[in-house]
């Protein structure tokens, strides 16, 4: 099938903020930073797994950090999720759960912490934020945005709903809480084609990515018309350039982000969210591999599949690489920032959340 553009419009997604949570848990004494025999020795371990990324002389201003967060993550009830796109010292050092915004989703949901340090961009800590409103969910730099969030707002969707009056409105999930109030349901990278189909119409409306829309069309007979919002990293990738490196490595497997546009996931072996990519190396543990995404993935899980080459180019995201070990543990200290949902919303973007989540898979 194919997919419609309609037209866009640019304004940051909104959410308020508290500035109560230090005052809720008290205040605690800033841990000493020094690189202690102690502290060698407990994150030794981890640094085994960075060594390949992280310069030895590095490792004693990133050690003190990582272990001075996770003792303070067990003195807050905390538990700290990060993205597959969080740089290797995050994602091996201070992560309790790793995942894509699906599995980040499902997590936020489940766990029995009171704090939640979202270590990824702000429409994931809302979206954890949405599904336990009775959670301090925290981001270390509320900056850390998305060209998708910020490509549709509520007025935008409240519009599409007025010109194509009965068509479902599915929302990948990056997008604001006023966003995703305004839609039917959720989706993500990972089941995209399995929502579109659930709603069983002829015609629905994927918002706001219009090269995720594309990719999903091709996988359905549902009509599918989307919206020009897209994504700064995936979509900078070409068709061209990696018809190059097939030339230059021909055993290479090629795996893209379905973010990427329609032509350049056709030059690639498979195309999935960033936990499918890492499953599917982990599976088949390709000689060399490229992965067409962010950066970081290649590094967090080049660890944990020895033997396999991984092939650049990648693009970074900004917008993930504003979260540090020094933010993580200034939101931890501080209890900063507080990311809230304004309850109303909260309980509409929440119903389409979970109609995604409660999907049969
Ligand atoms: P995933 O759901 O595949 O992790 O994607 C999130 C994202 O922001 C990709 O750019
Ligand atoms: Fe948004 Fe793209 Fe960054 Fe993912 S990689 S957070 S979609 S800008």
């Amino acid at each position: 099938m194919t997919t419609t553009i309609l037209s866009t419009s640019f304004q940051a997604g909104s959410s308020e903020r508290g500035a109560t949570a230090l005052d809720r848990y008290g205040p605690v004494t800033r841990p000493d930073l020094a690189y202690t025999p102690e502290v060698a020795a407990e994150t030794a371990p981890i640094y085994e797994k960075v060594k390949d990324f992280i310069p030895e002389i590095e490792w004693p201003l990133l050690a003190p950090l990582i272990h001075a967060i996770n003792k303070l993550k067990r003195e807050r009830n905390a538990v700290v999720l990060a993205h597959n796109y969080m740089t290797p010292e995050i994602f091996h050092g201070v992560a309790d759960i790793v995942g894509d915004s699906l599995q980040l989703a499902k997590e936020a949901a489940r766990t029995d912490a009171e704090v939640i340090v979202q270590c990824g961009v702000h429409f994931m800590a809302e979206t954890a934020k949405i599904l336990s409103p009775e959670k301090t969910v925290l981001i270390p730099d509320s900056k850390a945005g998305c060209s998708l969030a910020e490509s549709i707002t509520a007025e935008d969707v409240r519009g599409l709903r007025e010109k194509h009056p009965g068509v479902p409105i599915v929302t990948y999930v990056n997008t604001s809480a006023a966003v995703k109030a305004e839609c039917d349901i959720c989706c993500t990278s990972s089941n995209a084609v399995q929502v579109v189909e659930s709603l069983n119409a002829p015609r629905v409306l994927l918002i706001p990515d219009q090269y995720l829309a594309a990719n999903v069309a091709r996988q359905t007979d549902v009509e599918v018309l989307t919206w020009a919002g897209a994504c700064e990293v995936h979509e900078r990738f070409t068709a061209e350039e990696l018809r190059e490196y097939r030339e230059i490595e021909p055993a290479v497997k090629i795996i893209a982000h379905p973010e990427c546009p329609p032509e350049v996931v056709d030059e690639a072996d498979f195309s999935g969210s960033t936990a499918g990519m890492i499953d599917w190396v982990k599976t088949n543990l390709p000689e060399k591999v490229m992965l067409v995404t962010e950066c970081s993935m290649a590094d967090n899980i080049a660890s944990e599949t020895p033997g396999v080459d991984y092939v650049r180019p990648c693009n970074l995201c900004p917008h993930m690489k504003r979260i540090t070990l020094s933010k993580i543990l200034d939101a931890l200290v501080e209890m900063k920032e507080e990311v809230t949902v304004d309850p109303e919303v909260a309980d509409r973007a929440r119903q389409a959340v979970e109609r995604m989540i409660h999907l049969k898979s």
